[in-house]
C-alpha cells in the first residue's frame, strides 16, 4: 500500500507517532478543519490527520463530526488505499482488557448512542461499518482484536450498555464509526487501531483512568501503530494475508 492515512483527534495521542515518523506539518490545508503531518516510510507516503482544535473551546476536536470532516478532506485530497482511525479508548476487564493493550478493530464498527425505533432505520443507526480484516496481522504484532464501538460520549448510560452489550464490543471510542463511515461511503479500506486508556467497568472514574495512562497509552499506539504500518506497506490493497 502506497498511501496511508491516519486519522487522529487528540495531539496528546499523536505526539509520539509524529516524532517516530518524522513527521512534517503540511500547510494551507483545511486549517479550519484539519492539521495534517506527512511522513515518508520505505517509500510509502503517510498523512497523519488530526482532527483539528475547536475554534471557540480550544480544544482538540474529539468526537464523531470532526472525524467524518477530517476523513472526507483525507480521502478527497490524499486518496489513501487505506484509512487507520487511531486512538485511545476505553475497555472491559470482562472482555479481557487491560490498561495499555493496543486493538485493532474486528468484525465491524457501531455507533452504541444512535437508538432509531422507524423501519430500516434501526440497522442505519447501528451502522456496522465494514472494517479490514486483521487477525494475521493481530497474531503476528500481538494486537488483541474485537468489535469497536462509539458514541459521542466518555461515559455511557444505561441505553448505551445495552447497546454495547448487543454488539459484544470489545472497545470503546468517540470517533471510530464516524471515520468508518465515511471510508465505506467512499469505497476505502479501513481499520481502527486503539490503545486503551481506562476500564470502563473499574471503579476508578473514567476521566480519572484516563488522565492517568494517556501518555503511556499514546507511547504504545505509537510502537504499534509503526508495526502496523510496516505490515501494510509490502501488501496489495485488498490482501491481509
Ligand atoms: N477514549 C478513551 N477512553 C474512552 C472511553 N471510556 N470512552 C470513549 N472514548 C474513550
Amino acid at each position: 500500500m502506497k498511501r496511508i492515512a491516519v486519522v487522529m483527534a487528540m495531539s496528546a495521542e499523536a505526539s509520539p507517532v509524529l516524532t517516530a515518523l518524522s513527521a512534517e506539518a503540511a500547510t494551507g490545508v483545511a486549517p479550519l478543519v484539519v492539521r495534517w503531518f506527512t511522513a515518508t516510510r520505505h517509500r510509502s507516503e503517510i498523512l497523519i490527520a488530526l482532527n483539528g482544535r475547536d475554534r471557540r473551546f480550544g480544544v482538540d476536536s474529539i468526537g464523531t463530526e470532526p472525524a467524518a470532516l477530517s476523513t472526507y478532506v483525507a480521502i478527497d485530497r490524499f486518496r489513501p488505499d487505506v484509512v487507520i482511525s487511531a486512538g485511545t479508548a476505553g475497555g472491559w476487564e470482562r472482555a479481557g482488557g487491560a490498561i495499555g493493550d493496543v486493538y485493532v478493530s474486528d468484525g465491524c464498527v457501531v455507533h452504541h448512542d444512535r437508538r432509531i425505533a422507524l423501519e430500516g432505520f434501526r440497522e442505519y443507526g447501528i451502522g456496522a461499518y465494514p472494517v479490514l480484516p486483521a487477525r494475521q496481522m493481530a497474531a503476528t504484532l500481538g494486537l488483541k482484536t474485537g468489535i469497536v464501538t462509539t458514541s459521542n460520549s466518555l461515559d455511557e448510560n444505561d441505553d448505551d450498555r445495552l447497546m454495547i452489550s448487543a454488539s459484544g464490543a470489545a472497545v470503546k471510542d468517540m470517533e471510530a464509526a464516524a471515520v468508518a463511515y465515511v471510508c465505506e461511503q467512499m469505497s476505502v479500506p479501513f481499520m481502527a487501531l486503539k490503545a486503551i486508556t481506562d476500564l470502563v467497568d473499574h471503579p476508578t472514574a473514567t476521566a480519572d483512568q484516563f488522565n492517568a495512562n494517556l501518555s503511556m497509552a499514546a507511547k504504545r499506539l505509537s510502537e504499534k501503530l509503526l508495526e502496523v504500518l510496516d505490515w501494510l506497506i509490502p501488501r496489495e490493497r485488498g490482501d491481509m494475508s
